[in-house]
């Protein structure tokens, strides 16, 4: 599968085994880590990425898409499906590796995958509960349409602190 982005250098497309060597150069990095849910690890070895490769290429109803430069994976996105009464609900989230920060890459992946999340039938509502120290996600977040939704005080506990996430939602118009 590919989605193509506004950048042209910039698409989302499925994970293959070519990506394991960089899943764990940019993967493998506290900064990273720091900012997502303890489903992804750290340290992030090289099984860790076998590992993935095989959930992201088996997702059913959720998405799990390799950000790719120049055919190397530079990053990741997703929405989870969830079931019940969240239904039509999906976790959103992404990550980029670090040297590709500050550039736009991770709003132009960010706006494509809502635009592709929202154009099957199964997804009506995003989120995206970000944690309170991360700005630059909730500024990407906000350029690509999410609301900011409220504060889920002391809501994570992550790298040894309890701390507030906020939540960001997009929702489909029909
Ligand atoms: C968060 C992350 C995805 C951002 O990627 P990126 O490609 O650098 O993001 P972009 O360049 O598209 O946009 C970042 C925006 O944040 C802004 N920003 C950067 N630092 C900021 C700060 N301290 N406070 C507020 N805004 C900030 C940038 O100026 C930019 O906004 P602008 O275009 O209006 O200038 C990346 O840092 C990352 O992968 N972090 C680790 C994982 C993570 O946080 N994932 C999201 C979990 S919710």
């Amino acid at each position: 599968m590919i989605v193509a982005t506004e950048n042209p250098q910039i698409h989302l497309r499925s994970w293959g085994f070519r990506d394991h060597d960089s899943l764990v150069r940019y993967g493998n990095n506290k900064l990273v880590w720091r900012n997502l849910t303890d489903m992804f690890p750290h340290p992030y070895t090289h099984e860790d990425a076998v590992k993935w490769v095989g959930i992201a290429n088996d997702p059913g109803s959720s998405i799990f898409l390799a950000i790719d430069f120049e055919g190397e994976a530079i990053g990741g996105v997703g929405v989870i499906a969830r079931d019940g009464n969240d239904f039509h609900t999906g976790q959103f989230g992404y990550w980029l590796g670090q040297p590709h920060w500050g550039r736009g890459v991770a709003t132009q992946a960010a706006r494509a995958l809502k635009n592709h999340a929202f154009s099957g039938s199964r997804f009506k509502r995003l989120e995206a509960p970000v944690f309170a120290w991360n700005p630059p996600s909730m500024r990407v977040l906000e350029k690509v349409g999410f609301v900011r939704e409220g504060t889920l005080r002391k809501s994570v506990l992550k790298d040894g602190q309890l701390i507030d996430s906020v939540m960001y939602a997009a929702v489909r118009d029909a």
